[in-house]
């Protein structure tokens, strides 16, 4: 991707503030030499492997299937400006879900609304009846948002409607008979996301209220029966309920087959504003009953598809073929506390790298994991590995010559885990830092952003550390550390603790450390691994 490097000349300024950052306000000599620096800004931001549009705003993913060979990612976009508004779906393909190329817009708003958040079906068998001359029809089921109904102060602004393609997501035609499910009453009625149920031979779509999800099922896609509701009272409601997901998971090489409800939430998310929380549970084709450990959760619990503060509205892709058998998901690497801030101009915001969700149990407890998917494996270039590694301080482990540090996958394991903090830092030579890790002593991970370059631009992005439970109670620590331009995405213990943040720091990372803040310890394996991306 094209980089573009912005010179901003500084006048004036303590030529000390061009080495170290901290040092700038200590300085206080005037200075009257002219320097000049080159920092990093939209293209430079814009990531190696994650996807963004090509122009303007986006939020979540939508409308996720594959078909024919691709993986079809559709997502509320704004072509129009770099903030929130009239939304519109945006359409991208991939055959990896790594290397994206966007599409023309699918879905316009028209006279009865913004096209909100949903999701998208391969209808196989034409139950819907749109299919036409052979053609499979995919079907996409996504929620009108009347903006004049919200100004008006009605509550019945939001209802279900449906589209379909003929020739793989291109083109779309909305259902002459739209809405499918009209607003009940209900201010905040919205996300429907729809999966083939082959056990009842039904399609189920859950639908996010402020509160709780709601329940339907339908033979056509277009006739719905409302079933069930769950989750008043249960778990995080720090906010409004968004983008549900429900589907069936075996739990790790058993047959025992589970279901499992996505539920995110803003604000309310586990370190503020948007955040995605899970329920695990069984399902008779009408309700869903969560498993004992959930029954009664409270609002700080331990079921997160990410710890970190961007990942939203994530959800799984329709339609993998059984035989793959993957569970894969993506979510929009942001944070509504402040999307439409952070500083890029051009384009704004991307999405998490897809990941494969596994149903695990763990002293008879379910969990959900999630590893990157093993497909971002095919573009390891260059290769970095080192063992028994003693840390003793600041440790300095890889550097840009090694691995540039803006397209990496570093592995590292340590073993025999202290009651102490194993931090990572990453820094560039301005004295900009960022600092990540694990504190055995408290058992939790961290990321801590505040001097990682642009932080300013809103009071909630960097003002508290980050932090996370560890899930897992192995005596080993394993991770899995995924950098790209402005993120990182860390899977700790084979991804039962997962963290995604983001960062706009001045300058490219160079280093990457390892801190003992307590006594030294042994990392006992480190493998890194460049990225390589045209
Ligand atoms: C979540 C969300 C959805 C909604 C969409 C609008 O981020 O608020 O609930 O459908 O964004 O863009």
């Amino acid at each position: 991707m094209k980089k573009i490097i912005y010179l901003i000349v500084y006048m004036a300024i303590p030529v000390s503030f061009f080495t170290s950052c901290k040092d700038a306000t200590e300085n206080t000599e005037p200075q009257t030499e002219t320097a000049s620096v080159e920092v990093q800004k939209d293209e430079d931001f814009r990531p190696n492997f994650h996807f963004t549009p090509e122009k303007n705003w986006m939020n979540d993913p939508n409308g996720m299937f594959y078909f024919n060979g691709y993986f079809h990612l559709f997502f509320q976009h704004y072509p129009d400006d770099n903030v929130w508004g009239p939304m519109h779906w945006g359409h991208a393909i991939s055959n990896d879900m790594i290397s994206w190329k966007e599409q023309p817009i699918a879905i316009y708003p028209d006279e009865k609304g913004y096209i909100f958040s949903g999701s998208a079906v391969v209808d196989k068998n034409n139950t819907s009846g749109f299919g036409k001359n052979g053609k499979t029809p995919i079907v996409a089921i996504f929620t009108y948002h009347d903006p004049k109904g919200e100004k008006k102060g009605d509550i019945d602004y939001q209802s279900q409607a449906i589209a379909y393609s003929l020739d793989e997501g291109q083109t779309w035609t909305k259902y002459e008979s739209n809405p499918v499910i009209e607003n009940p009453g209900i201010k905040d009625f919205r996300d429907p996301k729809v999966t083939w149920d082959g056990i009842h031979q039904q399609w189920i779509m859950v639908l996010a209220t402020y509160e709780k999800t709601l329940f339907y099922t339908s033979k056509d896609l277009k006739n719905w029966t409302r079933q069930s509701d769950f989750g008043e009272g249960i778990g995080a409601h720090g906010g409004v309920w968004e983008c549900p997901d429900f589907f069936p998971m075996y739990v790790g090489d058993t047959n025992e087959l589970k279901w499992v409800l996505i539920q995110s939430l803003n604000p309310g998310g586990y370190n503020g504003g948007s955040g995605t929380q899970y329920f695990v549970g069984d399902f008779d084709g009408k309700t869903f009953t969560p498993v004992e450990q959930m029954k009664d959760l409270g609002e700080k619990h331990p079921y997160w598809m990410d710890f970190g503060k961007d990942n939203y509205a994530g959800v799984t892709w329709a339609n993998i073929p059984e035989e793959n058998g993957r569970t894969l998901f993506l979510g929009w690497m942001s944070n509504w506390q402040y999307a439409q801030k952070v500083p890029t101009e051009t384009w704004r915001s991307a999405m998490t790298v897809a990941r494969e969700l596994k149903l695990e149990k763990l002293d008879g407890k379910y969990i959900i994991s999630s590893v990157p998917v093993q497909e971002l494996q095919s573009y390891r270039s260059k290769k970095y590995k080192d063992q028994n590694i003693q840390i003793d301080g600041l440790t300095k482990i890889i550097d840009s010559e090694k691995i540039a540090l803006n397209s990496a996958e570093i592995r590292f394991e340590i073993s025999d885990l202290k009651e102490k903090k194993y931090q990572f830092k990453l820094s560039n030579s301005t004295g900009e830092e960022l600092l990540f890790g694990y504190d055995h002593s408290d058992k939790e991970f961290f990321i801590n952003r505040s001097k990682a370059g642009q932080v300013d631009f809103s009071e909630e992005f960097a003002s508290k550390i980050s932090t996370a439970p560890r899930i897992s109670t192995a005596e080993n620590l394993d991770g899995t550390i995924i950098i790209d331009q402005t993120s990182i995405e860390l899977f700790f213990d084979g991804g039962k603790t997962v963290m995604t943040e983001i960062f706009f720091p001045n300058h490219p990372w160079e280093t990457l450390s390892l801190q003992s803040v307590d006594g030294s310890f042994t990392l006992n394996e480190i493998e890194a691994y460049q990225l390589k991306f045209n």
